[in-house]
């Protein structure tokens, strides 16, 4: 064993993504192939009256102008309507609905994508429009609630102990409502998918998707093949953040434009059009009550949320979770309201419900210390859950109070006054605030399998996807180190369904569930080998305990003389073999029974704002998280600073803004949608807490994808209220509501 595990191994994906030799969804060479574009509607909500195509199918090289006219009718999707049950819906011109603006409602294919984009632009619709109802505010009395919460499942209200109670008995009280906005995924590549007919009744897929097995078995369903007549191949992605989780409108009308012109077709969902057909984050309303006693004791704890869904399928922004399970409150309630809109499908966005919950939860948290004039680290500590009060579980592990105190520390935490707008450079007003972070632990079943080739090398193979956050470079590392080899003698592959079956990758579980089984695969080739040593009359090994034999620096030798050994290579052409293979079949045990298994970190945030314009930069941040075993200290780092850095971005600048009266997006571009540049951020530290937790899988990670968003936002609104005095419940802090 060579320890490889943890260290900061650079990325092996990273040269042929800086040489531009990665190969992306839509760049695959596939001969013949021509090209598709969307038509998206221009309102919200009504009928097309009338499509008219004759313009746009005589333009230059159009093969195709498919509508709900000409479309080829799919049974699997024929019967979707407002009151088909809850599901992934998608939208591929089936019928003359208009649910929400930018919906698919015409395709056009072309021999080029100029051409296909100038065609685009002479379809002519006429519409019955309706007003949209697209709402929160004024629509609350119109939600439901679900039966289930998001994420894990859990039911969408929750009661311990009686809040009212605890309210009364409380010396202070906090009750208010919290706002965060529509969010719109924008990783660098958008969407994109070549849809290929090998046969009449196989197709392969190049697709950028977070999960090649679901967006599989989807196109299995829509076109009623087995799963095994559909090949999903996506080798790299270019950002993801749950967008590409689900299989949206778009990879399906590619596959059916490609059966109707017989050629392979590419799609490329344009940067407007992600304003639309592939989900986004739901507005929330969250409405908070805590009480707490004047030592600090917290009496009641309340979390009131109500969340948009569209008009078609079900999704809960589950933002009541961190409300139910990260402090200590004996009298406790949640629940959660969904309303259906004219908008597209709100979906997953990096930890979908805990981002929005932990703004809303410790930005309340941070009122509450003010109002008991405490240190809000100190009023945290005070409310320190030591087993789960929700579930009524012990933790697998928590490292919580380690994280305060280690980023409490890297930040200079102890210098801060207590009383906001007390800190002051010139006109500049300079605030500290600080908020928790969690998220949940989560695995799924998975497979891999690991071989040992004739020439040496090993291959470890495992469907499963890299987003850009190191799934390639993590799996390579768990190999060699199993095997005692240099990463180089290892070749990981992913990204494409003939490989053993693994989850998505979403809800940060990509290490824990494919991570586990790739060790276990790797583990399993391992005692292989070994039992080959010492079978092997051959072999210098021949008769050695399983014990005696190690793998290390790229071969297999007796502990007790170590001269007596023979590379891999030696092994395996004795034996004949073209090859050995090691496979695991890795899912979760009981051990979610037992254990309650969250992420868990503490996040710092430096404010300075313009004591006239009210204009904010965080000028430094410090992050402290303990996630399980760590696998790889530079792909972690980026992980956790992408999320504290979205955080950033969810706090003083992104709000996708919808027009009320027409129910459009009016920011659907980059230009006016806005995500933070370089020069917006400042210091960004991520540290961690080294934990060890032998209860939540083989490998010992808990995950790191999600949780660096968690918190963040509220570290920085909690900072602006320290700087200025003024409380901002609605995201993004943007300047006009600091200085009116
Ligand atoms: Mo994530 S939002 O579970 O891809």
């Amino acid at each position: 064993m060579n320890n490889l595990i943890g260290q900061p191994l650079d990325r092996i994906d990273g040269r042929v993504k800086v040489t531009g030799r990665a190969v992306y969804a839509y760049e695959h060479d596939v001969p013949n192939a021509v090209y598709a574009v969307m038509v998206t509607s221009s309102i919200a909500n009504g009928r097309i009256a009338s499509i008219e195509t004759h313009e746009a199918e005589r333009a230059r090289s159009v093969l195709l102008v498919m509508t709900h006219q000409n479309s080829p009718k799919l049974p699997a999707v024929q019967d979707q309507s407002e009151t088909s049950p809850p599901g992934r819906a998608v939208q591929v011109l089936q019928d003359d609905r208009v649910y929400y603006p930018n919906q698919p409602i015409g395709l056009v294919v072309a021999e080029t994508f100029v051409d296909a984009v100038a065609a685009a632009q002479l379809v002519q619709v006429q519409y019955q429009a309706r007003p949209p109802q697209v709402d929160l505010e004024s629509r609350l009395s119109q939600g439901y609630t679900p039966k289930k919460s998001g994420g894990g499942g859990a039911p969408s209200t929750s009661k311990r102990g009686d809040v009212e109670a605890g309210l009364k008995e409380a010396d202070q009280r906090i009750e208010q409502v919290y706002w965060t906005p529509f969010q719109v995924h924008n990783p660098m590549e958008p969407h994109a998918t070549i849809a290929v007919w090998d046969t009449a009744q196989h197709l392969t897929i190049y697709d950028a998707t977070q999960g090649i097995f679901g967006a599989r078995g989807r196109v299995a369903s829509v076109f009623a093949l087995p799963p095994s007549n559909v090949r999903v191949i996506s080798p790299y992605l270019g950002g993801g953040f749950g967008s590409k989780g689900p299989t949206w409108s778009h990879v399906i009308l590619a596959a059916m434009a490609a059966k109707q012109v017989n050629r392979p077709v590419k799609l490329a969902v344009t940067r407007p059009q992600m304003f639309g057909p592939v989900g986004l984050r739901s507005q929330t309303r969250q409405a908070i009550a805590i009480g707490a006693k004047s030592d600090g004791t917290i009496t009641a704890l309340r979390n009131d949320t109500a969340s948009h869904t569209s008009m078609f399928g079900e999704f809960v922004e589950a933002a009541t979770l961190p409300t139910r399970m990260l402090y200590q409150s004996s009298n406790n309630s949640t629940s959660q309201v969904i309303v259906r809109s004219n908008i597209g499908q709100s979906s997953y966005m990096r930890a979908p419900g805990e981002a929005t919950g932990t703004f809303a939860l410790e930005v309340a948290m941070d009122e509450m210390a003010y109002a008991l004039k405490m240190d809000p680290v100190a009023f945290r500590l005070k409310n320190y859950a030591e087993t789960d009060p929700d579930e009524n579980k012990p933790w697998s592990s928590k490292s919580l109070r380690e994280c305060y105190r280690q980023a409490g520390e890297r930040f200079g935490w102890s210098r801060r006054p207590l009383e906001a707008r007390s800190m002051r450079e010139g006109n500049t007003l300079i605030g500290w605030g600080m908020a928790t972070s969690v998220y949940p632990t989560r695995r799924s079943e998975s497979h891999a399998s690991a071989r040992l080739n004739a020439d040496g090398t090993f291959s470890v193979d495992a469907g499963s996807q890299d987003l850009g956050t190191g799934t390639y470079t993590i799996m390579t590392q768990i190999a060699a180190e199993s095997f005692g080899v240099s990463p180089r003698q290892v070749r990981f592959r992913l990204g494409d369904t003939i490989l053993p079956e693994t989850p998505v990758s979403g809800g940060s579980q990509t290490a824990a569930s494919t991570g586990s089984a790739v060790q276990l695969a790797s583990q399993a080739l391992r005692e292989k080998l070994i039992q080959m040593a010492i079978t092997d009359a051959q072999s210098p090994m021949s008769g050695a305990s399983a014990q005696d034999v190690a793998l290390e620096g790229g071969r297999l030798y007796r502990r007790s003389d170590p001269a007596k050994g023979e590379t891999f290579q030696q092994l395996i052409s004795r034996s004949g073999q073209a090859y050995v293979e090691g496979t695991a079949d890795s899912k979760p045990g009981s051990e979610k029974e037992s254990y309650s298994m969250y992420a868990f970190g503490a996040q710092f945030a430096e404010v300075r704002v313009d004591a006239d314009l009210g204009e904010v930069s965080v000028s430094r941040m410090v992050g402290c998280f303990a996630a399980g075993k760590i696998l790889n200290a530079k792909t972690a780092r980026s992980q956790f600073m992408g999320g504290m850095i979205w955080g950033i971005s969810m706090a003083l600048y992104e709000e996708a803004a919808v027009d009320k009266r027409l129910g459009r997006w009016v920011n659907n571009n980059l230009a006016e949608y806005h995500v933070p540049v370089n020069a917006d951020i400042g210091q960004i530290e991520a540290l961690w807490v080294d934990e060890v937790d032998h209860h939540i899988n083989p490998i010992g990670a808990k995950g790191i994808g999600e949780i660096g968003i968690t918190g963040a936002s509220a570290a920085v609104a909690n900072a602006v209220f320290h700087a200025t005095g003024k409380r901002v419940r609605d995201l993004p802090v943007t300047l006009d509501k600091l200085i009116i």
